[in-house]
């Protein structure tokens, strides 16, 4: 069957086609039907099955004759280490640290917040809460101490397993002084915390609270895996929303399994016993999804990489973990690529190496710019697959699936509507607008397996950002076109989420630290076009009448002050003090205005314009910026 039939047998019996993928599941009870409309217009799927995620991710690997494979891949540039875990290995360290979880009083449905870098250490404590039915949340290395704080008052975590410290180029990220600070600054406290010492940045415990790794599990018996019901929350990852509170994406159990299961071969082409590596991070839904549940559950191995695109230790890193792990099918967000390519644009690095193992590169996570699938195609050889999807949705919406028919590639447009997703565009009045015209992108619900059934513990919050301005439809918060052949082009975010080097952020958050600075007045804070990281985030401040210190003074403070409340991920370091930010005339910030200006992108003088002449004044801020040019 091609795509068109595979997407048509969806279209014809949805849950006939999701009974089918459901058949690659170990169950510990079978589902007797797909989904559950009970509660529509949200939905769940698989509800009365029993399963554990852990068991069809390791286990069962183990008895059909890969305990011996290797499960993870571990290379870390940056400190020289390299290593590899098999399944058999697997299993018995993830039922040994959720031995000690159990012992340490975490049962089924218990919070555990994962702190932790790129070591393989992650994936097995993402591995022992599934093992036990614990919901993990991991938290990405690159927030501080408040974000922290944040998740652990929503998440209420019975505990929290970190590393001693992240390792940056050229800094250790010492994660320990982070977690006691957010501890601190949270007002639930977890029982107690598990901690990696690592060699290149030991911490202190506090005894009474913190265990170490390898003592808390001193003697523990291990873990069998505990069924839970196919509704059972997975895990819970924080994403960026318009506001300064994170939402809780909600991953189910059952619906999980069965869609990444079913997108390793239809999308990323790969069989079990293939390597499959996702460059990203385990705090992003990319980690998730393809660094630790879809390889494991397919039986593949995957790569766990602690190191940059570039300068770790130069631009042919890359080249070399591919040829070195013999990957079948890589995955990265498209800024890697233009870090590789300002760096060696010629491709000289990768001549050294032998990819041909290689099948693909696919990119997601931001908008992949035609310079750079050109140029990735041309120098590596094989063909560049745009992909786009969400943290809420946990795997492809859109997609080349080239496991079942490799589509033509239409640079610019991540291709074709995967099954499970009907997606529409509509107009501001929820109709469906004509091919090659631009609107809201929305899909008609239900969503399918896998994806957000909720957020967590916000429910009501859940309907209005997703499903109450377009009834019977999830909002997906892009704005594109399908066109005549029904490839989709995805243009622009309809929110203040921006998307900076592959991180999701949220300029909303950002400005509500400004807002915190006790010389500002007003600010606001909008996504501003850069070549390498796609988008950065940029501060227009106004300060309070009166204030003694100096604009310079202010900026600097305002960058140190989104870097210790937000973290170094979101990149702020751009800001300028103006005496005034251009409103309409109902006081409403003209934040695309600015973005348009500050791009240097033609724009229209909106008809409710409090006062014109302020844009004047933006634009002679930013052009010192190097923004804002004619
Ligand atoms: N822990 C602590 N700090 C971290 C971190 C982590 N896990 N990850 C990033 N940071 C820090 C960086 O050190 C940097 O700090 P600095 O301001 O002191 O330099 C800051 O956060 C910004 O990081 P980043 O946006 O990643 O920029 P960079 O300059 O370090 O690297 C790229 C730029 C393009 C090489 C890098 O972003 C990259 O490899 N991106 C790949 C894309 C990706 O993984 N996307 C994830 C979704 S698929
Ligand atoms: P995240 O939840 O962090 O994965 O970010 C999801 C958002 O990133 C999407 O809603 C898009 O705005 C953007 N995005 C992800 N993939 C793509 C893509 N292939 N093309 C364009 N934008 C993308």
């Amino acid at each position: 069957m091609g795509y068109s039939e595979v997407y048509k047998s969806w279209q014809d019996d949805p849950e006939a086609f999701w009974m089918d993928q459901a058949n690659a599941i170990d169950w510990v009870k079978p589902p007797s039907r797909a989904l559950n409309a009970d509660n529509a217009p949200l939905y769940e799927w698989f509800t009365d099955a029993q399963v554990n995620a852990c068991y069809n991710a390791v286990d069962r690997h183990v008895e059909n004759g890969r305990a011996d494979q290797t499960a993870i891949i571990y290379d870390s540039p940056i400190t020289g280490k390299k290593g590899t875990t098999s399944f058999a290995e697997l299993q018995t360290q993830t039922a040994s640290l959720a031995g000690a979880l159990r012992d340490q009083g975490i049962v089924s449905g218990d919070r555990v917040i994962i702190y932790m870098p790129m070591v393989p250490e992650a994936l097995v404590a993402m591995l022992a809460c599934a093992r036990i039915g614990a919901v993990h949340s991991v938290v990405f290395g690159g927030f501080a101490a408040n974000e922290l704080a944040v998740r652990i008052d929503d998440a209420t975590p019975k505990a929290i397993i970190a590393a001693s410290c992240g390792v940056e180029p050229g800094r250790v990220v010492a994660y320990k002084p982070l977690l006691d600070g957010a501890i601190d600054l949270a007002t639930h406290k977890p029982h107690f915390t598990v901690i990696l010492q690592r060699n290149e940045g030991p911490c202190d415990l506090i005894a009474g609270r913190d265990h170490d790794w390898h003592d808390v599990q001193d003697g523990v018996t291990p873990a069998d895996c505990v069924p839970v019901s196919g509704d059972h929350p997975a895990y819970i990852l924080y994403t960026s929303g318009t506001t300064g509170a994170p939402k809780g994406v909600v991953r189910p159990t059952a619906g999980h399994l069965v869609a990444l299961q079913w997108t390793m071969k239809s999308i990323y082409n790969v069989d079990p016993g293939d390597v499959f590596w996702a460059a990203s991070d385990v705090g992003w839904v990319v980690g998730h999804s393809y660094i630790c549940y879809g390889p494991l559950i397919t039986g593949n191995t995957t790569v766990v990489f602690e190191g940059k695109p570039v300068g770790t230790p130069d631009a042919g890193t890359f080249w070399r973990v591919i040829e070195e792990h013999n990957v079948r099918s890589f995955f990265t967000a498209p800024t890697a690529f233009r870090a590789i390519k300002r760096e060696d644009p010629k491709g000289k690095l990768i001549k050294n190496y032998d990819i041909s193992c290689l099948r693909a590169l696919y990119l997601a996570g931001e908008r992949a710019d035609p310079d750079t699938i050109e140029w990735a195609q041309k120098i590596m050889g094989v063909p560049v697959y745009d992909h786009w999807w969400q943290t809420e949705t946990g795997y492809t919406i859109a997609g080349n699936p080239a496991g079942i028919e490799a589509l033509p590639v239409k640079i610019g447009s991540p291709t074709v509507a995967m099954p499970g997703y009907d997606v529409q565009i509509l107009d501001d009045g929820g109709h469906q607008m004509p091919a090659g015209e631009l609107g809201a992108i929305a899909i008609k619900l239900p969503l399918p397996p896998g994806t957000l059934p909720t957020l967590w513990n916000a429910e009501e919050r859940f309907k209005k950002s997703y499903l109450n301005t377009f009834p019977g439809y999830y909002e997906t918060g892009d704005a594109g076109m399908i066109d005549e052949d029904g490839y989709l082009y995805i243009m622009a975010r309809t929110d203040d989420v921006i998307n900076v080097a592959g991180h999701r952020l949220s300029t909303g958050a950002m400005e509500e630290v400004l807002a915190g600075h006790p010389d500002v007045a007003e600010c606001a804070v909008i996504g501003v076009g850069d070549t390498l990281k796609g988008q950065l985030p940029l501060g227009l401040v106004c300060t309070n009448n009166g204030t003694q210190k100096s604009d310079a003074d202010i900026e600097a403070e305002c960058i140190k002050l989104v870097r210790e409340k937000i973290g170094p991920v979101a990149a702020f370091k751009l800001v300028t003090v103006v005496n005034r930010l251009p409103k309409t005339r109902s006081g409403k910030i003209l934040r695309g205005t600015m973005v348009n200006i500050a791009d240097s992108k033609p724009y229209k003088m909106p008809a409710t314009i409090d006062d014109p002449v302020i844009l004047d004044e933006i634009k002679a801020a930013l052009v010192p910026m190097g923004y804002a040019k004619e």
